[in-house]
């Protein structure tokens, strides 16, 4: 969603921050703005349109001096899209800047108070309210100094409900940054005689690799020598210094034409640092070094629930497949937002398991929350090291694919399946699945890189099928068991990049329904790999051709059969039903990838769509 970048030392405070931005617009991408305090008055700088479109040129034009400087990318919550709705927001007197993260859920209500003491709002932006709350409780301290400025921001999270990572800096206070976290993550960046504040590492991995990553409800109080954190629920805070594990290179798009692109084709290593240290052939068994559970407390579980949001909800429904054939245990799959509300019954040895590449979606962080809440265990499996998810979870595996830029989620996708894949083998091997069958998968697992960079050789096939098919307006995405989810995944990513109306559904499913929908404009992509379903669904094929549907098949190399029915085939290396999703989701990505490009969308930053979505 939105991003955030502040700074605070030595060095031109503006560069910093736009740079800073760029690396963050892929969170969101309708606005961005700066404040840089000059002499004695902060100079705000905001622009509709993406930051060189808008933002930037602006700067150019009408440059900003000084060491100290917030900065915001917007995914717009409250108030459309605009110059006046982009943050940084000032309070009432001018001299107090505020980017914010998250909802103020009694905006409302706050801004009524303050209008009737005679505050003015440029903007329709919960933000700005909280500006001005600020500003009003500075004001009646007296109106000076960094004492007044720190309890003034404390004072107003206390009244404030709803979600915020916020900055604030203030005109009479050079030497004084101030960082809050609630609901939304926020980042200390340590440096040599500087600070950084961030909502997202990739922002200040360029400068320091040092952070402290802020808990709910801490307040941070950072000059350029130091910083402080207290907590406005408790006596003492809990800070502790990381280490970033990814670098600037690992975050840039290289020579790839776009990240979507590069995230792609980094697979075959996302893979492998997925699997890394965790086969245990000599066992046949997984092996991870952070679920927390001893042997016994893994071996009760009778029942988990997988919650999840968007891709990793697909990659859930994956999960759900593997841990009920290789182990046995009863697996539900909710999406986290419906988890949190609906009171689902829980027994006891129920275990959550939560999925997110991001580690900081609202929706399933509160699932995360409710589970625990609830006296339960909660799993996770998360990318981002040090996340919010990460953090709170009980134990967990990370899936090691390195930052995910491109706002449509592929590698981690893969990787999520990865370590199901590993965790299913890991909790099968307590229960009823032999040591041969383990082994079978775990070798199937190793040899996925090379298959992997076999799919992606055939680019320039996909390529073609894409501008073939690319002025469609309308497809279907369809499979059965294991590539079920695949297909639903395949037709997300169409419609998020391309804008094209795509439908994923169980190939059986068609037949109840949605093959009214059918006709010679209306493409299906068939995942049927040569496995148990096969027959099955190569009649649910027939019925599609039978209403003259044009049909892309995903097929394994060899199958003769499909050639003769499917308009054009994507070939997958033959391969063990279990991993096929890994594959067979691949050449989706592709296609996807291509026909958008072919339609002229901008990949990496979808209309409507921001990573990471932290808010409910
Ligand atoms: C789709 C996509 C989203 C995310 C969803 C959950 O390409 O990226 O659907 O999968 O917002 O995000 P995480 O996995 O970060 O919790």
């Amino acid at each position: 969603m939105c991003g955030i970048i502040g700074y605070i030392g030595k060095k031109a405070a503006a560069p910093i921050i736009l740079e800073g931005l760029r690396r963050l617009e892929y969170r969101g991408y309708d606005s961005a703005g700066l404040a840089v305090l000059g002499d004695s008055v902060l100079e705000v700088r905001k622009k509709l349109g993406k930051i060189d479109e808008g933002l930037a040129p602006l700067v150019k034009t009408s440059p900003v001096t000084g060491t100290l400087g917030i900065g915001h990318t917007r995914w717009a919550t409250h108030g459309v899209p605009c110059d006046e709705n982009s943050h940084p927001h000032l309070d009432a007197s001018g001299r107090i800047a505020v980017v914010h993260n998250g909802v103020i859920e009694n905006y409302d209500l706050l801004k009524q108070r303050l209008a009737k003491a005679g505050h003015k709002f440029k903007s329709t932006t919960d933000t700005e309210v909280l500006a001005h709350l600020i500003g009003e409780n500075y004001a009646k301290r007296g109106g000076s100094g960094k004492e007044a400025l720190v309890t003034s921001v404390m004072d107003a999270l206390r009244e404030v409900i709803g979600t915020y990572g916020l900055a604030v800096i203030c005109a009479d206070c050079p030497d004084l940054m101030v960082g809050a976290r609630r609901g939304s993550p926020l980042i200390i960046g340590i440096g040599k005689d500087e600070h950084y504040v961030t909502s997202d590492a990739n922002a200040i991995v360029a400068h320091t690799k040092k952070v402290v990553y802020l808990n709910d409800y801490d307040v941070a109080t950072i000059t350029a020598g130091s910083f402080e954190v207290s907590n406005l629920g408790a006596d003492t805070a809990n800070v502790q210094i990381s280490n970033l594990e990814f670098s600037q290179e690992d975050a840039a798009r290289g020579k790839h034409a776009h990240f979507m692109l590069k995230e792609i084709y980094e697979q075959p290593q996302t893979i492998l640092n997925a699997l890394r240290g965790r086969l245990d052939f000599e066992g046949a068994t997984a092996k991870f070094g952070g679920l927390n559970m001893s042997m016994a407390e893994l071996r009760s579980i009778d029942r988990i629930v997988i919650a999840a949001s968007g891709t990793s909800w697909h990659a859930a429904l994956v999960g759900e497949y593997l841990i009920e054939e290789l182990a046995q245990l009863p697996v539900e799959v909710e999406f986290a937002h419906e988890f949190c509300y609906r009171n689902a019954p829980l027994e006891k040895n129920t275990v959550l398991l939560v999925l997110s590449q991001s580690g900081e979606t609202a929706d399933t962080l509160a699932a995360l929350r409710e589970a625990k809440r609830r006296g339960h265990r909660a799993l996770a499996i998360v990318n981002v090291v040090g996340s919010t998810i990460a953090r709170e979870s009980d134990g967990g595996i990370y899936m090691h694919a390195g930052p995910e830029i491109g706002v449509a989620s592929t590698k981690a996708f893969v990787s999520t399946l990865t370590v199901l894949t590993l965790l299913a083998v890991h909790l099968g091997r307590m229960r009823m699945l032999s040591a041969n069958r383990a082994r079978e998968i775990m070798k199937a697992l190793e040899a996925l890189p090379k298959q992997v960079e076999k799919i992606l050789a055939q680019n320039e096939t996909i390529k073609k099928l894409a501008q073939k098919y690319h002025k469609a307006e309308d497809f279907f995405f369809l499979g059965r068991g294991y590539t079920f989810p695949v297909a639903l995944e395949g037709a997300l990513k169409l419609k998020e990049i391309s804008y094209i109306h795509a439908e994923g559904y169980s190939a059986a499913e068609m037949k109840h329904g949605p093959i009214a929908l059918i006709d010679a404009d209306t493409p299906t992509v068939f995942v049927v790999p040569q496995d148990s379903m096969y027959d099955k669904t190569m009649a649910n094929l027939a019925m599609i051709r039978a209403r003259k549907g044009p049909v892309i098949a995903v097929a394994t190399a060899g199958d003769k059969a499909i050639a003769k029915v499917a308009d054009d085939v994507i070939y997958l290396p033959p391969l063990l039903e279990p991993v096929s999703p890994i594959l067979a989701t691949i050449p989706l990505q592709l296609f996807a990838y291509h026909i958008a490009v072919a339609r002229g969308c901008d990949v990496d930053k979808p209309r409507n769509l921001a990573k990471s979505v932290t808010v409910q």
